[in-house]
């Protein structure tokens, strides 16, 4: 990886559209320098000559992997959620090495009212090490008092997020000292696991290999759309006023 120059290829490369692998070329004749492939774009060229070492069976073999993952990975989502109709999708994969991560909730900076389901696969050849601690809506409820956090009811629950990860547990500069109760878990190469990464704190401890697959599904479409993440937000907004909540 260190061999790209160019910065944005590399930062793209080390989170990619996993479409990339086997959507970002077609083949070609070969004439003796394009090795029969014809690339859309940087990142995709990149993919061959760095990731793939300029090694055409490697690169198809590797092609030829992502589209089957990718294929299992929409079956999986099918066969799990069969009335979820996912409006937006997002397809990616992680080659980077990430170590002794702050633990945390996803925040993805998007306002709209939607579900997430979010499918892992571990595909390096070591275990992915996560720490999993308090749900957001948990921890949020021991804090709620002494924080003042009836401030954030109405808002994006992003805002919440913000506070609760940065301010109360001081964000990446505060990586591992946090006071949370931890669970860990090692995803064994090969694994997949689901979760909706706002609800779910989790903390990577290491991993180097893997696919990230995020889908947005609206409320309606889910077997129980009160279960969603900002209904479950405000839920304990009103409860934390003394408001009936719905079970
Ligand atoms: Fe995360």
């Amino acid at each position: 990886m260190h061999k790209i120059e160019d910065d944005t290829v590399r930062r793209k490369l080390k989170k990619m559209t996993s479409l990339t692998f086997f959507q970002g070329y077609t083949n070609v004749e070969d004439d003796g320098q394009n090795n029969g492939f014809q690339f859309n774009d940087a990142v995709s060229r990149a993919v061959f000559e760095v990731l793939c070492n300029s090694d055409k069976s490697l690169f198809q073999r590797a092609s030829r992997a992502m589209e089957d993952a990718h294929k299992v990975t929409l079956d999986l989502f099918a066969t799990c959620f069969p009335n979820y109709n996912y409006y937006r999708s997002i397809p990616s994969i992680r080659i980077t090495e990430t170590l002794f991560e702050n633990i945390h909730w996803d925040n993805h900076q998007i306002e709209d009212d939607f579900q997430q389901v979010r499918i892992f696969c571990n595909l390096d050849q070591r275990p992915r090490i996560w720490n999993v601690s308090h749900n957001f809506v948990t921890y949020a409820r021991q804090l709620y008092k002494e924080h003042d956090l009836g401030r954030f009811a109405g808002k994006d629950p992003n805002l919440l997020n913000d506070y609760i990860c940065g301010n109360v547990l001081g964000g990446t500069r505060n990586a591992c000292r946090d006071p949370l109760p931890k669970h860990t878990i090692a995803f064994e190469p090969g694994e997949i696991w689901f979760g909706e990464s706002r609800m779910i704190s989790h903390q990577i401890l290491y991993g180097e290999r893997a696919m990230v697959y995020m889908f947005f599904v609206r409320p309606e479409d889910m077997l129980t759309g009160r279960n969603r993440f900002n209904q479950r937000v405000e839920d304990l907004h009103r409860e934390m006023r003394g408001e009936v909540v719905a079970a």
